[in-house]
Parts: structure tokens; sequence; C-alpha cells
């Protein structure tokens, strides 16, 4: 079936067009198109994301990011199949227009439509594939149990999936995401916002092992997450220097990202084995991260990372999660009554 998928939770206004088959067994997706328009440069000047700009940028750029996403899917609305939007989480002002403007595109076409959470967007993005590589990732074939971690700018989050739908979280963050700390700690460094990949790029300058930041909760016993700590130690680390060389500068994003890395794998995988998983899946925006993606590459367990423009937000994942839980629980039977919700929850 195709799918039309919009997300508008946050700064990215994205339509992709999916296709979707094998059922909850042997879910396949084929992109047809993947359409992000990113707000960064406008938010950028504040240093981080303005709720009622981000709002009107959405506005503004959701009806020509859908027809490019149809055209370039050489498609058109009256051969799409379903409707999925993000209803949450995420900013409650970005959330209600790309809700509601799927609500009017459903109500004036009468295509069936299904809110996704945003969360499971992420999950399955190791599903998707773009077409050039979908046999690839056919071949991946992901075994369950198998264990996901969301590393986001908004989210950290270590999910068990005992199989399509079936999710549990086991550990969150209990304070920053694991990409806040790499923006807040970028803009430390002076870099502009959103800072994570420019933090990693000057981190490869830099030594490692030159400063031994904290591991926050690598030796508690559950798999929560901790951030801020961390950050306010790279502040201590900065306040005491009078000014910092580039070579110390790069040094500082080494030592931070490895700290980072450390924890996320190691809690990982204690937590894969403990849960006896069988495939290890991250994503989210610092999934992208290479650091983190070799440090999970030493274990015998093989962890899975999506393409690279499906690490960071976009629609191309709610439509995957739009064709699971359709298939679980159907379409919207009142779409007046799909709402937006700020806080929505992965597990209800
Ligand atoms: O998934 P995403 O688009 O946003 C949320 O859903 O929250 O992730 C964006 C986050 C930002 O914090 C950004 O700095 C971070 O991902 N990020 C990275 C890298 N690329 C993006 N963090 C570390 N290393 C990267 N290479
Ligand atoms: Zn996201």
């Amino acid at each position: 079936m195709l799918i039309l998928g919009i997300e508008t939770s946050c700064d990215e206004t994205a339509v992709s067009v999916v296709e979707a088959e094998g059922g909850l067994k042997n879910p396949k997706f084929k992109i047809l198109s993947n359409i992000v328009s990113s707000q960064i440069k406008l938010h950028r000047k504040y240093g981080g994301v303005v709720p009622n700009l981000a709002s009107r940028e959405h506005l503004k750029n959701l009806p020509p990011v859908l027809e490019t996403a149809l055209d370039e899917a050489k498609t058109e609305l009256k051969k799409i199949n379903l409707i999925a939007v993000t209803k949450g989480p995420g900013l409650i002002l970005a959330l209600l227009v790309g809700v509601n403007f799927a609500r009017a595109l459903s109500y004036a076409t009468k295509i069936p439509i299904i809110g996704v959470n945003h969360l499971e967007g992420h999950l399955l993005s190791n599903f998707v594939a773009s077409e050039e590589l979908r046999i690839k990732n056919a071949e991946l074939r992901i075994k369950f149990p198998a264990l996901c971690l969301i590393v986001s700018g908004g989210h950290t989050l270590l999910v068990l999936m005992k199989k399509l739908g079936d999710y549990r979280v086991v550990g969150e963050t209990r304070d920053d995401a694991a990409g806040e700390a790499f923006d807040k700690v970028a803009r430390l460094l002076g870099l502009p916002y959103p800072g994570g990949a420019t933090l990693a790029k000057l981190a490869e300058k830099g030594n490692p092992k030159a400063i031994s930041f904290p591991r926050p909760m690598l030796e508690a016993k559950n798999y929560d997450f901790s951030f801020s700590g961390l950050k306010t130690s790279v502040l201590y680390h900065i306040q005491e220097r009078s000014r910092l060389s580039t070579k110390e500068r790069a040094d500082i994003a080494a030592s931070f990202q490895e700290a980072v890395a450390e924890v996320l794998t190691q809690k990982t995988l204690r937590a894969a084995r403990e849960f006896r998983v069988k495939t290890i899946m991250v994503s989210g925006g610092v999934s992208a991260n290479l650091r983190l993606r070799k440090a999970f590459m030493n274990d015998k367990l093989p962890a899975l990372f999506p393409y690279k423009e499906l690490t960071t937000d976009n629609a191309a994942m709610i439509a995957a999660a739009g064709y699971i839980q359709y298939l679980k629980r159907g379409p919207a039977r009142n779409l007046f009554k799909l709402d937006a919700d700020a806080n929505l929850r992965l597990t209800r």
C-alpha cells in the first residue's frame, strides 16, 4: 500500500511517500520520496527551536513539501491509501499544524488517516531503506527480541521490542537527551546550533583520552541515563581556563564524545545481555555519530544503524510506523478525535 507520512513534531517539515508490504511478519518499506525542509537556519540565531516560529514555518512549508513529495514519488493524492501523521510527542504548536493539515487532507480526500508516535518512527527507521538499498535492508533480517536505543535531540530511550508494535521502555534519560547534551557542549565551545555534527567533526582532531570526564550512571544497576552532570563538568573545565587553544577545544570535544559513546554503548550492551536480545538497533539524530557507531562495532552482537538520511527527523519513518499501527488497529475511526499530544508515551 502507498502511505503518505507527515512529520512536524519539532523543526523539520517532512513529507514522504512510502510503499509498504509484507504485513507484520515481514514488513518491507520502499521510499518513493523523502522530503525534509529544515528550519535550522531560522532557529540558529536563537540557539534553539522557538515553538511559535516553528509552527508558522510548518504552516507555510507543508503545502509545497507535500507537492514535492508527490511529484518526486511520481504519484498523486488519489493513489495514496493511508495518511500517517505524527501526533506526539513533540512541541504542541508544531504538532498541531501537522495533525490539522493531515486531518483536512483526509477529510477532503476520504483517504484513511492514522496518528503515529514519533518515537515509534525512530524505532522503525532501521526497517526502512532507500530504494537502492532495499535488498540489503531486507537481508538484515532483524530478529526479536530486539533492543533499540533512541538517541535524538529530544529523547534518550532504551526500548525492548518483543515484536513489532510490542514495546517496553527499559531505560531513559533523567535529564538532558544525548543530542541535547551534544548541542549544549557544542554551544560552550562556541559552535552554532545544533552543534552535534559540528562537535563530532571537531572531535576528530582531538584526543578522546585527554580529559577524563565522568561517565554518568555507568555503574548504576538500572538502564537510565543522565547527561546534565557531564555537561556541567565540561562547563567547569572550560571556566577553569582563560583561553582555549584549538587543540584544547578539540580535546574537550573528543573526550566529551567518548564519555557519551561509552555510557550509551556499555549500558545498551549490558541490557542486551540481560534481556537476551538477538538484534540491537540504534536510531535518532545522534546515531549518525561515527564514534558511537564504532563503539558498537566492537561487540560480537552487531548493532544496526539507519541510513544517514533516516537518523534525523523524517516522514519515511512515520509512514513505516503508520503501516505497523494500521495493521494492528486499523485507521482512526473518527478523524475529529485524532489529536496532537505533546507528551504522548510509547507504551500505554
Ligand atoms: O532525531 P533528531 O533530528 O531530533 C529529535 O527528534 O529530537 O536529532 C537531532 C539531534 C541534535 O541534537 C543533533 O545535534 C544531533 O541529533 N546530531 C548529532 C550528530 N548529528 C546530529 N550528534 C552527535 N553526532 C552527530 N554526528
Ligand atoms: Zn525525532
